[in-house]
């Protein structure tokens, strides 16, 4: 048997395979210094009484065949028949890191490429190609990606949300049958973030085993967390295919969406630095190693009331504010005064624009800022040229009304002209105008998308990927953000032709916390956009002090979506001076290693980036609400040179008041903020830093520099 046992290593984690006959993964877990092959026969079975009287594994491709018993990895038949394929490997490629195996089903005419790559960092890449052998096409209805984890693994962690809510995470204790996570929407969506996090029970930010997935994949998916009734567990993902939506023919290849894995023995940290530390190494590719630039974005500061003199003003106080990249919102093209109209619509609205673009472009330019663009174009109003000449484009059932959503119908992608139009607009705006930067939108969701009366939305997804990576290939130094409804389509695989994610188009410091927060789980601050709103937030009306605004964006991709013309002085000086900050602390945020720090308090949020180097760190405490207790648990700094001495610095604060009498929540301020302090690594790590109490809705921001 040790023969057909192969491993993947990382220094981290391995991962441990049985090849034949029938692939399986039998361990996924802590790096084995010790490894044998031979030791693998010791995890052989028993067989149970009261079942089948073999053992049944949970294969690779998680055959019901096997007498699984669970949610099958794959389904599917051609016209009733060869419905209940088995894989048997014929054969097995290890390049270092990287596995294939082959194996084929002869009686179902269908052959599986599994490939499963442990990368350096630790993060497991899992995906499978079904070839279809035979002359009648194999109809797919489910193929997924599915990874055993240990019986230990009895707590489960997911993200629900909505628009302007982004990232909540919710958890559960799992006995039992399975939690299953479905989303039906059509891009990635702000209801269902594709990921799954299971480990021992209370797992938290610094502590516990967690094994996390993540499936990226742009549109319909779904999850699975899994008990079989013999204790063993499983993760499942899959992209999720609508009735008909997949035949293969003679010769063709389906391939599942990859499937990230990372197993971390040092909580939710471990997990999520591995994923960072992939992305940067593997998926985010800037144009150039330029800093990230901060953005403003005119949207919240003047909607769709485009003025090009009015603009350009705005354009001079972001640059005196140290604004980078300077962004022109929707409203830019041909009739669009508001979200009932004109999308499809590509051309520049001339009204608003008499002289063109180019003259707001240049001023931006001369400026010294970049410039960037806002553009929907997978989308249709009705009451614009292009659906009054080709209402057929529509992504639609024929014979049943097509419902709106935001006014706006989607674009079928999948009709060739729909696409080339599409290219040919893009590549003029790209093309013909200095553009540094797209905000790419995409704001409704896909409700019978249909393409020839079939469903199509795994299709409609394809070929988005396919207009973005034709525009990306042909415009390679433009950036493009992808953005749904604010954070409608954040994954790995769109994030392979994009730079950047609008996190949310909620810009209140209080929600973005949160959000910012569960995005981090799978995503460095480099590539999540989040940005200084207005004191009164729009989207929810609360009102923030401009230091926890400030505070609250200067950890992502930093900008201001604010009008810098109107604001008051004080605002100004806020801006210019979280840029500022956010400049000086940027090459630690955007390369270092990022902390989230377990507080016994659920209404103190703690973070924190150390640099590479661990000479430098950056640590946010943000207080949400009312603190439970009377005084907040000492900070533990993580990820610091034990041995190293840190000089301790308060960055930034609100005004802490110390008022002495008649009331007030503190009366004298911890010694270190009064006194210059130095600390080693090791006691800010085991035993922490005391802090003041904060009010609700109120941060500070501490600096540590090694000495
Ligand atoms: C979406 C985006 C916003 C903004 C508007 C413009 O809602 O998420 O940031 O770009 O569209 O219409």
């Amino acid at each position: 048997m040790s023969d057909f046992i192969l491993r993947l290593q990382s220094a981290v984690t391995d991962v441990v395979i049985k090849t034949h006959p029938f692939a399986e993964i039998i361990y996924w877990g802590p790096h084995l210094s010790h490894f044998s092959s031979q030791d693998a026969a010791c995890l052989t079975r028993p067989v149970a009484n009261g079942r089948l009287d073999v053992d049944s594994p949970v294969t690779l491709m998680a055959e019901l065949g096997h007498g699984l018993f669970g949610a099958p990895g794959i389904e599917g038949h051609r016209q009733g028949l060869d419905a209940s394929p088995i894989f048997t490997t014929i054969k097995v490629e290890q390049n270092e890191q990287n596995l294939t195996i082959f194996s084929e089903d002869k009686h179902a005419g269908l052959r599986l490429c599994s490939e499963i790559q442990l990368d350096s960092s630790g993060v497991l890449n899992v995906r499978h190609g079904l070839t279809n052998l035979r002359e009648q096409p194999w109809q797919v209805d489910r193929f997924a990606v599915t990874l055993p984890v240990a019986e230990r693994a009895r707590e489960v962690m997911a993200f629900h949300g909505r628009w302007i809510r982004e990232f909540q995470p919710h958890r559960l204790i799992l006995e039992h049958d399975s939690f299953v996570l479905e989303n039906r929407r059509g891009r990635t969506s702000h209801e269902h973030f594709p990921a799954m996090i299971t480990g021992s029970q209370t797992f938290s930010e610094m502590q516990g085993e967690v094994w996390g997935v993540h499936l990226g994949w742009s549109g319909n998916h779904r999850l699975r967390a899994e008990v079989k009734t013999d204790g063993r567990r499983y993760l499942q993902a899959e992209a999720l295919y609508l009735p008909g939506e997949i035949a293969l023919a003679e010769g063709e290849t389906l391939w599942t969406p990859n499937l990230y894995g990372s197993y971390s023995a040092q909580g939710l940290n471990g997990m999520s630095q591995q994923f960072h530390r992939y992305l940067r190494e593997q998926i985010i590719h800037f144009p150039d190693n330029k800093p990230r630039p901060v953005h403003l974005n005119t949207w919240e500061g003047i909607y769709f009331d485009h003025d090009p003199q009015y603009i350009m003003q705005m354009a001079d106080e972001a640059a005196q504010l140290g604004v980078e990249r300077f962004i022109i919102d929707d409203g830019w093209f041909k009739g669009r005064n508001d979200d009932w109209a004109a999308l499809g619509d590509w051309y520049l609205d001339e009204k608003k624009y008499p002289n063109g673009l180019m003259p707001v472009i240049e001023h931006v330019k001369s400026l010294g800022m970049e410039f960037g663009i806002w553009v929907e174009p997978e989308m249709i109003n009705p009451d614009s040229d292009l659906y009054r000449s080709h209402p057929d484009w529509v992504l639609a059932m024929p014979g049943y009304e097509t419902l709106t959503g935001r006014h706006q119908y989607v674009l079928n992608l999948n009709i060739p002209q729909v696409f080339d139009y599409l290219l040919e607009r893009m590549s003029w705006l790209l093309g013909e105008h200095l553009v540094d930067y797209v905000k790419w939108d995409m704001n409704r969701e896909l409700v019978q998308p249909g393409y020839n009366g079939k469903a199509a939305a795994d299709a409609q997804t394809r070929q988005f990927y396919r207009l973005l990576d034709t525009l990306v290939a042909r415009f390679p130094h433009i950036e493009f953000e992808s953005c749904a409804s604010g954070g409608g389509r954040i994954d790995y695989e769109v994030l392979k032709r994009s730079h950047r994610f609008w996190a949310s188009d909620n810009n209140d410091a209080l929600e973005r916390n949160i959000i910012q927060r569960g995005m981090s789980y799978f995503f460095p601050p480099e590539v999540m956009g989040s940005h200084i709103g207005n004191r009164y937030c729009h989207a929810t009306f609360r009102q923030h002090s401009i230091t926890f605004r400030g505070l609250t964006a200067l950890f992502g991709h930093m900008g201001l979506e604010i009008d810098p013309v109107s604001a008051d002085q004080q605002e100004r000086e806020g801006y210019r001076k979280y840029t500022a900050l956010h400049k000086q602390w940027r090459d630690v945020i955007h390369h270092g290693v990022q902390w989230r720090v377990d507080m016994p308090d659920a209404t103190t949020l703690a973070h924190g980036v150390v640099s590479q180097d661990k000479c430098q760190a950056i640590f946010l405490v943000s207080q949400l609400a009312m603190p439970d207790y009377s005084l907040m648990a000492p900070l533990r700094i993580s990820g610091l040179e034990p041995s190293a001495r840190y000089q301790l610095t308060l960055l930034d604060h609100p005004n802490i008041q110390i008022t002495g009498e008649g009331g007030h929540t503190m009366r004298k301020l911890p010694e270190w903020m009064t006194t210059s302090q130095t600390v080693s690594g090791e006691w800010l790590q085991q035993a922490g830093l005391s802090l003041p109490i904060l009010d609700p809705e109120s941060a500070i921001l501490i600096g540590l520099q090694r000495v």
